[in-house]
């Protein structure tokens, strides 16, 4: 009855693969550079550099924090991050060597808790890597202001809430970079892919050689990480970062442009269920919803129930009625095994992660009216609940 995602394609898209394929040349070239233009202009940052996912572009942020000529970050330094969020948020901090500090969720935004953040921080911290959690923006006003007159980088992973605004500002935007994705269940889709805005040159251009091998071929002339000569033979092998290979096709960035052209309908779409969803579940005793700030995106509609128990019947209940859910993000992510390969830190309780991930799941929101679908879900708790 209702799915977690749904398409946003239509023969546009289709089109837009054609003319690729028509094109002959598949590999990364003038789509993408097209897309990471008119992506930049559209969330008001400088610079965009597409990749293969949200997930390679977590990595190409971090990464690049390694290789400026100042202030770069060095294996062992702390970085503070949210309990709650997906698995690829964290791992480039562990693969960078870089020390991890879980801090709480609030309980109402389900993001970063800006009164444990203040605690947390410490002369060690050096970076906060914050998360935009199932659309909602962070209160970035109250954030730059705690970290005002410190020496600590700001990054946003905004993988999940692509068209959110804070006071008119792009979620995104905040941070020395911000990451996206627009992978299937997203709010825009290239099936495969992810971004990274930033206005500063220098991380952009680090970013330009580590998404391609590490190697000057796709740095201008005038850059900021080498010189570089005037000689395309010596200049097409030549490599001055350990870099990766994270390049998109073509492809997706020929669908990226088709799509961007729909993310303000998208974005209304979704806003407009929104206004429904907080209208019919805001007082159904036993679940309490997410708080949004600024204007949400509304990646899905996140649910959280008294007790374990209540929420294993409610995805039994949801599950016999064909609707989908999944749990929040990946919960409390210091219980999940994997952890025990991080050098973490958990500041204080994880009380409300805890929750979260104990009596929590979210169902789907989509591009256009599932008003009736959400009024037959509302009832459906109602009744059981
Ligand atoms: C918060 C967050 N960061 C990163 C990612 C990774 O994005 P991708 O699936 O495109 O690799 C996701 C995926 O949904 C996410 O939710």
């Amino acid at each position: 009855m209702l799915p977690l995602a749904t398409s946003t394609w239509d023969q546009k898209e289709y089109a837009a693969l054609q003319s690729v394929i028509d094109s002959d040349m598949f590999s990364m070239g003038k789509k993408v550079a097209e897309f990471e233009t008119a992506f930049a202009r559209y969330v008001g940052s400088k610079h965009c550099v597409m990749v293969n996912s949200g997930s390679s572009a977590n990595l190409l942020a971090v990464a690049a924090l390694f290789y400026t000529k100042q202030n770069s970050l060095k294996p062992g330094d702390e970085v503070i991050v949210p309990a709650v969020s997906w698995s690829t948020t964290y791992y480039p901090l562990h693969q960078y060597g870089l020390k991890i500090k879980f801090v709480d969720i609030c309980p109402e935004t389900l993001n970063l808790d800006l009164d444990q953040l203040e605690k947390a921080i410490s002369d060690k911290t050096r970076a906060i890597f914050a998360v935009n959690l199932l659309g909602n923006p962070i209160d970035y006003q109250r954030l730059e202001k705690i970290i005002s007159n410190r020496d600590i980088l700001l990054l946003e992973d905004n993988c999940e809430s692509m068209g959110a605004t804070l006071n008119g500002k792009q979620a995104g935007t905040f941070g020395v970079m911000g990451t996206f994705s627009s992978f299937f269940s997203h709010h825009i889709s290239t099936m495969e892919g992810g971004m990274v805005v930033t206005d500063d040159e220098e991380l952009y251009h680090i970013m330009l050689s580590l998404r391609s091998h590490g190697w000057t071929r796709h740095l201008p002339k005038d850059n900021r990480v080498c010189e570089k000569s005037d000689d395309p033979f010596h200049e097409s092998f030549r490599f001055v970062l350990p870099g990766y290979n994270l390049r998109p096709l073509d492809m997706s960035g020929a669908l990226g442009l088709e799509q961007l052209e729909k993310l303000p309908s998208i974005v209304k779409g979704r806003q407009q269920n929104a206004a429904v969803f907080m209208d019919l579940f805001a007082d159904i005793p036993g679940v309490s919803i997410q708080k949004q700030t600024g204007e949400s995106s509304w990646f899905g509609f996140a649910l959280v129930f008294e007790s374990l128990e209540k929420r294993t019947e409610v995805v039994e209940l949801f599950k016999a009625h064909k609707i989908e859910t999944r749990p929040i993000v990946a919960g409390n992510f210091t219980r999940n095994p994997v952890v025990k390969f991080f050098d973490y830190d958990i500041h204080g309780e994880l009380e409300s992660s805890d929750k979260v991930h104990d009596c929590g799941l979210f169902i789907g929101n989509h591009h256009y009216d599932i008003a009736k679908e959400l009024r037959a879900v509302a009832d459906l708790l109602k009744t059981h609940l």
